[in-house]
């Protein structure tokens, strides 16, 4: 039997990078894969290349920041397959390392919005649903950043943190109904995360020290690989944490 053989999973961000090789793994692995991202087109053309193979994906634009959107994306998933058995948060975008006494409100409101509010808002919605349920699993994608202070600027450091916090706060609260809930924290992998980023200068000063002691890039389908096994009965004993994968980066 596949690790995900007929669970629904909803994954965020799924148009690019490790969102999108999660949506290919987790198809591949038996899931009906609800692919939501900003970005329309990449949208589409993951649903595509999922379904040309004869696999199960539906495809839906969903700004994780806008409550409404959110909401349109459950309800997708529930009038489409009836159920949500996963919910991997892995949408994110980051803020150009920009330090604490920059960062204008429209920056941080944005970084917050997508990074710590989208998860939040889908968290929400997803609880109530496995409750009924009686079981399901989320998988929060946070980052090095949400566990060390000079990965990223202060708004990107701030919201993976907090993202780490409700992930521990709803993986023991719910802990005893049936639900799991952990995060990644990832290290620097190959994605389109830096596309269009312009870094402020004093920021990427203070942080590039920490850049020079990573031992090496991960790719997408390395951190896929993972949110399968959190996502998967495999990890049944596996809550309210934080896995690192960052190749020992953060061993130094
Ligand atoms: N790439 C890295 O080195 C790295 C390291 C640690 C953590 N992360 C985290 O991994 C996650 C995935 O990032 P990635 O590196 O694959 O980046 P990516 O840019 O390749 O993919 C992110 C996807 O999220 C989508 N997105 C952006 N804003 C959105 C919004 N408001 N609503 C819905 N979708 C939105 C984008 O369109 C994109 O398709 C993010 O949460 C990021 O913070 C990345």
């Amino acid at each position: 039997m596949k690790a995900l053989e007929n669970k629904v999973a909803i994954i965020t961000g799924a148009g690019s990078g490790m969102g999108k090789a999660m949506a290919l793994l987790f198809a591949a692995e038996g899931a009906k894969v609800v692919v939501s991202d900003i970005n329309t087109d990449r949208v589409n053309e993951v649903v595509k290349e999922i379904t040309e193979k004869g696999l199960t994906a539906k495809g839906i634009t969903t700004n994780i920041a806008i409550e409404h959107d959110v909401r349109n994306l459950f309800t997708l998933a529930m009038l489409t397959y009836g159920s949500v058995d996963v919910l991997v948060n892995n949408a994110g975008v980051m803020d150009d390392f920009t330090p604490a006494a920059e960062v204008t409100d429209e920056l941080w409101n944005r970084v917050m919005g997508v990074n710590i509010n989208g998860p939040f808002y889908a968290c929400r919605l997803a609880l109530q649903q496995m409750l009924k349920q009686g079981k399901g699993v989320i998988v929060n994608i946070s980052s090095i950043g949400g566990l060390q202070g000079a990965r990223a600027g202060a708004a990107y450091t701030a919201s993976k943190h907090a993202l780490v916090g409700l992930t521990k706060n709803i993986g023991y609260i719910y802990g005893t109904k049936g639900i799991r809930c952990n995060a990644i924290a990832p290290g620097a992998v190959n994605t389109n995360i830096m596309e269009g980023a312009s870094f402020n200068k004093f920021g990427a000063e203070r942080i590039n020290p920490g850049l020079g002691t990573n031992l090496r890039m991960a790719e997408p389908n390395e951190i896929a690989e993972l949110a399968l096994f959190l996502a998967s009965d495999k990890a049944s004993n596996i809550n309210g944490t934080v896995v690192t994968a960052d190749g020992g980066w953060t061993s130094f």
